[in-house]
């Protein structure tokens, strides 16, 4: 890793309007509330929350494939937002997002080959012949036989059309890869390989990754930093190992305990966060996570806290650096 900015994501905003009976606005969903992070060269930075706290909108937005409402997006220094489609195309290609069931991406009728050369008919002149050496080269970078290429998508595991779809996206030689829930739906034991097979590919090709995840031990494994999104907003971000061992916003507390631990009985609930996240299209008064929090004061009903930083970590919560834990922090490791 390298102490050189790659992306740098300032108050970036999403909202999406709900729509009633013929087509009446009839309010907005906060999808991203003013979201702010750099990202380093090389870094591996997990991105965890529960469903719908705004994970996937992110990916998107950071990929032009979503416009923000406000916000901005600086990509080797240079503004993303309110790019002409010829500059935006060629950004694309140096960011990438890999969705979260890269088989389905697949064309089933194409052979293996030709959904690997397509992005290079799209985005490069190069000749037929050395699309197809650049196609055996990737698929032997990604630890299938070249001979793949002739195979159609049904014909391969489902681990390995994960590998395909990573190859997919590594033809275009991308700098940073957005991995949406990459290991969703994949044996515990085809997730170690694929885990690894990240990690050496971040290493050969010079990679940096936004790892969404709900699976703290996956990101405690793989991560350099995490950032623990709720409702939309960053509400804690730091180091992984201070963020783990020490967390600070009670809602990082929460998703801690929960984990299921390796080698004892499987917790399966979370048995300290109560209720449901509220709305977000009516978020409450004060912090977004009040409703749930079992040390909520009057002044977290008021007040949406700010930024802070404790330790290494930037924490969004009035009191954090002042709570306990009421469950010790999950602190069982797993190895590739
Ligand atoms: N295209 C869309 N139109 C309307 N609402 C959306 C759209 N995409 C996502 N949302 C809403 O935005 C919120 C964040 O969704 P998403 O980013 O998919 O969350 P996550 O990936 O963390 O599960 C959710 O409330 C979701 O329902
Ligand atoms: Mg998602």
């Amino acid at each position: 890793m390298t102490d050189r900015t790659i992306l740098k994501v300032t108050d970036l905003s999403v909202r999406f309007p709900i729509r009633g009976p013929f087509g009446r606005t009839l309010g907005q969903i906060k999808a991203l509330d003013s979201v702010s992070f750099d990202l380093n060269e090389g870094e591996i930075l997990g991105l965890v929350g529960e469903s719908g706290c705004g994970k996937s909108t992110l990916g998107k937005t950071l990929m032009g494939i979503q416009g923000p409402n406000e916000g901005s997006i600086l990509f080797e220094g240079k503004e993303i937002a309110g790019r002409t489609p010829r500059e935006a195309r060629a950004l694309r290609r140096r960011l990438q997002y890999a969705y979260q069931d890269p088989g389905a991406s697949l064309d089933p009728r194409w052979k293996i080959g030709k959904s690997l050369e397509e992005p290079l008919i799209i985005h490069t002149k190069l000749p037929h012949g050395e699309r197809m050496t650049k196609v055996r080269e990737i698929l032997t970078s990604v630890g299938l036989p070249a001979g793949h290429a002739d195979l159609f998508p049904h014909e391969i595991s489902g681990g390995q059309q994960r590998r395909v779809g990573l190859a997919r996206i590594l033809m275009l030689n991308p700098e940073v890869i957005i991995l949406d829930e990459p290991t969703a739906g994949l044996d515990v034991s085809v997730q170690a390989t694929v885990l690894r097979l990240f990690r050496d590919l971040r290493d050969t090709f010079d990679l940096t990754y936004i790892f969404i995840s709900h699976d703290l031990s996956v990101v405690r494994l793989m991560c350099h930093r995490v950032a623990v999104m709720y409702l939309g907003r960053i509400v804690e971000i730091g180091p992984v190992e201070e963020l783990m061992d020490n967390p600070k916003h009670p809602y990082t507390q929460s998703l801690l305990a929960a984990i299921p631990k390796v080698n004892g009985p499987r917790v399966t609930e979370n048995f300290w966060l109560k209720g449901e996240p509220a709305d977000a299209s009516n978020l409450p008064p004060g912090c977004r996570f009040q409703g749930r929090c079992p040390h909520a004061q009057p002044l977290c009903r008021e007040k949406d806290p700010d930024d802070r930083l404790i330790g290494a970590s930037s924490v969004a919560c009035h009191f954090a650096g002042e709570l306990t834990p009421p469950v010790p922090a999950q602190k069982e490791r797993l190895t590739l």
